[in-house]
């Protein structure tokens, strides 16, 4: 049973950390950065199930197969003629040429070098040069993927400890509740998970495009927000962080905006109005790569039309992609379509149109992996030391032994929220009142 956040430590960080450098040194960057086979944290994200493809990747029975790269792992997915999915070693365990160029059919993909066919489990099912007892023993790597939430989800950690899957809300609700796509960031996947829990980064970086973010109009929230000085406040949750920013209302009331960070990736934007919840999770495709996933949903009612349209054109916190990918159209190549006289103007702070691509652009120019023992962190960075230290526990705790936290799925069962109280009333006093009011299946969210 978790404690109450109450009973929590509780971290304030308006004056504590200003001017602090980080302690982590060049070694516990790569240990908190890197995922490929072997490395701590690796393992670590092993243990649950990851959200890989969008399932009209992989739409039907005999689809092409799609080419997976996923904590540095390269690997192959594909329906078989059941609709059962598969996911394997992508190269031939002959002489290993790549099942991209497999036919898939007749119940499993077959390589089209010497004919060696596989199952969904990586069995192999045919080696047409040789007998029985030879094609029992060849077997490809393989990882068990289900599909929820329209998206398929692989898990690559040891057989007998897989968990449930996931019950986030965004996966649970019917599918006119709900937009999910996603966007290739050429980073490191941290840096791409600390722009995501970063709070205090919305009032300059956005400022100006947050104007047309469709699920914002209108809202009380939207008005609040220009306070650009956030106080920010974090508690450890059992599954993550709970991350409050205050802002000053009118002089009487608080505004709180309210994320949660959900390991090992995941994090939950406070909403707007009546507009719709959106969360990310940013999957390491390897090292340098990661995915930024974006869902929306509203927990009482279908998106619009229009909500739709503007989500699927890439308004909003999506980004607009090259057409047949999942490459924002702007990008290192071309400047992030970079605007000198909108940057001068104030329509794009930093000058890039986009709030998807204002946060990349920045996450992309640190490097591949940012180089976290070069920093001045300060008082808002809180809920950035305490996810990676969060994270950094955690893959510890699981080379002693220890379960990582969030793998139960009553565990996503959680809101981000935003609101007003009276100025002054400590984040201890209201965090567990805010998460849990409407947290529930078809009960409205906390937003204003
Ligand atoms: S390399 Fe695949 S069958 Fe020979
Ligand atoms: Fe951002």
């Amino acid at each position: 049973m978790p404690a109450p956040h109450s009973e929590r430590k509780i971290k304030s960080s308006r004056f504590s950390l200003i001017g602090c450098r980080t302690d982590m040194t060049p070694e516990q960057n790569q240990t908190l950065t890197l995922t490929g086979p072997g490395t701590p944290m690796g393992a670590l994200l092993r243990r649950y199930w990851l959200p890989f493809l969008l399932a009209e990747e992989v739409a039907g029975p005999d689809c092409d197969p799609v080419q997976v790269t996923l904590l540095s792992e390269q690997l192959i997915c594909f329906r078989n003629s059941q609709g059962r999915l598969g996911l394997v070693d992508e190269f031939c365990a002959h002489r290993r040429v790549s099942l991209w160029f497999g036919r898939n059919e007749e119940g499993g993909i077959r390589c089209p070098y010497h004919g060696w066919k596989y199952g969904v489990d990586g069995r192999a099912i045919e080696i047409p040069s040789e007998g029985e007892a030879f094609c029992a023993r060849v077997k490809l790597k393989s990882y068990p993927c289900v599909e929820r939430g329209g998206v398929i989800w692989a898990y690559m950690g040891p057989a007998d400890l897989q968990p449930a899957v996931p019950e986030f809300e965004w996966a649970m609700v019917s599918p006119g509740q709900r937009y999910v796509n996603k966007r290739l960031q050429n980073s490191n996947w941290v840096q791409a998970l600390e722009g995501g829990i970063d709070g205090a980064h919305v009032s300059w970086l956005h400022r100006g495009a947050l104007a047309n973010e469709p699920m914002r109009i209108g809202s009380l929230g939207a008005k609040y927000q220009n306070d650009a000085k956030p106080r920010m406040e974090v508690m450890d949750s059992p599954t993550g962080l709970t991350i409050g920013a205050r802002r000053s209302a009118d002089g009487a009331d608080d505004y709180w905006r309210i994320t949660q960070f959900v390991l090992p990736f995941y994090n939950m934007i406070p909403p707007y109005g009546d507009h719709a919840l959106h969360g990310h999770a940013f999957v390491p495709i390897d090292d340098q790569h990661c995915w930024v996933w974006t869902f929306t949903h509203h927990p009482v009612r279908d998106l619009s039309a229009d909500e739709h349209a503007a989500l699927q054109s890439g308004e909003g916190i999506y980004a607009e992609l090259i057409p047949g990918t999942f490459e924002p159209k702007a990008n290192r190549a071309n400047g992030y379509l970079m605007n000198r006289a909108d940057q001068r103007a104030g329509r794009h702070y930093s000058g890039v149109p986009g709030i998807a691509m204002q946060d990349a652009s920045l996450q992309e120019s640190c490097g591949p992996i940012h180089d976290r023992s070069r920093e001045t962190l300060a008082s808002t960075d809180t809920g950035i030391i305490m996810a990676r230290n969060r994270l950094l526990r955690a893959a510890r705790n699981l080379e002693r032994g220890e379960q990582p936290p969030a793998l139960d799925p009553q565990s996503h069962h959680l809101r981000s929220a935003s609101f007003l109280r009276p100025a002054g009333i400590p984040f201890g006093d209201i965090v567990d009142e805010v998460v849990q009011a409407g947290a529930g299946p078809g009960l409205p969210h906390m937003s204003i």
